[in-house]
């Protein structure tokens, strides 16, 4: 994985068909997505359940891409490497998980994998300046964890004291929650460059009509990038 600023769009398999993730996965990449968007979800940390540490492993051989694996269970620490043996490029876990996000991030490191850290809404900025050294990617998520179609919540301000903070080192964006067409622009003027999208790149397709996914995730892309598709 090289490191650049470049609008990334990462749709979330949370709004594909559960039971034909291979071929979703095959269908976003052909039509455009640049990472593959995993949310992993206990019903303990969020009030909701998806899948395991085996279900990406089963999905890893259909994502050419890179693999974001985004984390909304706690603990964390137990299940590092069984999502480093699940083939997760990029492993993200919340600083709201636990007391030790700290030793987390050496141990998602340690690994093999990039090390990501979350940000609820409710959580600052300043929660991560400590930790800077140590991640790859900062996550703000722009809804409440645990489901798709959620309404955008705005948090352009702790999106720019983040690219503050981070300066020159190589730590990437990610927005999580409510990306579309509208919202895209806000979030990447103010710093973002990993635009996760689920509904938004989801509705309208199947994997018997990709061009739809094609068509979401271009015109997210275009508005990002301050050209309106
Ligand atoms: C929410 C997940 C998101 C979600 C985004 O807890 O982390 O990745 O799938 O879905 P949309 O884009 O529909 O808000
Ligand atoms: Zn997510």
């Amino acid at each position: 994985m090289s490191f650049d600023r470049q609008i990334k769009i990462a749709p979330s398999i949370l709004s594909a068909d559960f039971a034909n993730f291979g071929q979703e996965i095959q269908a976003i990449e052909a039509q455009g997505a640049d990472w593959v968007h995993v949310d992993v979800m206990d019903g303990h940390f969020v009030p909701n359940l998806t899948f395991g540490p085996m279900a990406v492993k089963a999905f890893r051989p259909h994502v050419k891409t890179v693999m974001d694996v985004h984390l909304m269970i706690a603990p964390v620490d137990p299940y590092i490497d069984a999502f480093a043996d699940a083939g997760a490029d990029v492993l993200t876990a919340h600083v709201e998980a636990g007391p030790h996000i700290h030793r987390t991030l050496q141990a998602i490191r340690g690994a093999g994998m990039k090390a990501g850290v979350a940000l609820n809404p409710g959580t600052p900025a300043e929660a991560v300046a400590h930790l800077l050294d140590l991640t790859d990617l900062i996550c703000v998520m722009t809804v409440n964890p645990g489901f798709g179609g959620q309404k955008f919540i705005d948090m352009t301000g702790k999106i720019r004291a983040l690219r503050d903070m981070i300066g020159d080192r190589p730590i990437h964006i990610e927005i999580d929650g409510g990306v579309d067409p509208k919202t895209a622009p806000l979030v990447a003027e103010a710093g973002a460059d990993v635009l996760v999208a689920g509904s938004a790149v989801f509705k309208g397709g199947s994997v018997d009509n990709p061009e739809a996914y094609g068509e979401n995730i271009r015109n997210i892309r275009a508005a990002a990038n301050g050209v309106w598709a």
